[in-house]
């Protein structure tokens, strides 16, 4: 499950959703968007909720979760309340590897942002060139059968769909499904477009998964249950 968005004023608490997921999964996976302003704050609030967690947690930073500054502490406190937070690293559990960045944007194919033209173009272009280069360091690590890639911004736009035409070079970009699909992997996850669509493919025909808390899922529940 992915945009958790949590907020100061703790309107929604996932205390029992996460207490359900425990009796249905194996490992809660989390694609970002975790906080809604990155504000220490509501790190210690989801810390708090992921107390009624008993399984293993896993997952990533979103681009709101660097709103404020403050990421470095909301990582801490995230991995004191024992969620392996992936910045670029993979980690086994149970057998399965997990891969985890969060992306970046820059648009989709032969369309994608081009390093070119202005310093602030080149340094864009850069910084979503830098965190596939960081996916393709963590892909190398894993030394599983079974591979779970763990990212915020989208590798594909079938499951981005529904999202408007105008904002798709934000949502992601397809630099991060060109290096996937260079490795086999089990699925990959993603959240970010909050309008988007639930499963789709990458070029190499690998299953993408957007489970945005927002999207709807097979189950018809914010999260969804995937068995790789
Ligand atoms: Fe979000
Ligand atoms: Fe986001």
């Amino acid at each position: 499950m992915g945009d958790l968005h949590v907020r100061e004023d703790n309107a929604e608490t996932y205390r029992d959703l996460f207490g359900e997921i425990s009796r249905e999964a194996d490992v809660l996976v989390l694609t970002g968007d975790l906080t809604d302003l990155g504000k220490p704050k509501e790190a210690e609030l989801l810390a708090q909720d992921l107390k009624a967690c008993s399984i293993p947690v896993v997952g990533v930073l979103g681009n709101h979760d660097y709103e404020c500054g403050a990421h470095e502490e909301v990582s801490r406190i995230l991995r004191d309340a024992g969620m392996k937070l992936l910045d670029g690293q993979s980690c086994e559990i149970d057998g399965v590897g997990f891969v985890g960045v969060k992306g970046f944007a820059g648009g989709f194919g032969r369309r994608m942002l081009g390093s070119f033209g202005e310093p602030a173009i080149k340094q864009f272009v850069s910084e979503a060139m830098n965190e596939t280069l960081r996916l393709e360091n963590a892909m190398r690590q894993v030394r599983a059968k079974r591979t779970m890639v763990i990212l915020h911004y989208a590798p594909v736009t079938d499951t981005i769909e529904s999202e408007p035409l105008e904002i798709y070079p934000f949502l992601g970009s397809s630099r991060l499904a060109e290096t996937i699909d260079r490795f086999k992997v089990s699925a990959i996850v993603h959240g970010h477009a909050h309008r988007g669509r639930f499963e789709g493919r990458t070029p190499g025909g690998q299953p993408v998964y957007n489970v945005a808390r927002h999207i709807e899922k097979p189950n018809g529940k914010p999260y969804a249950i995937l068995e790789i």
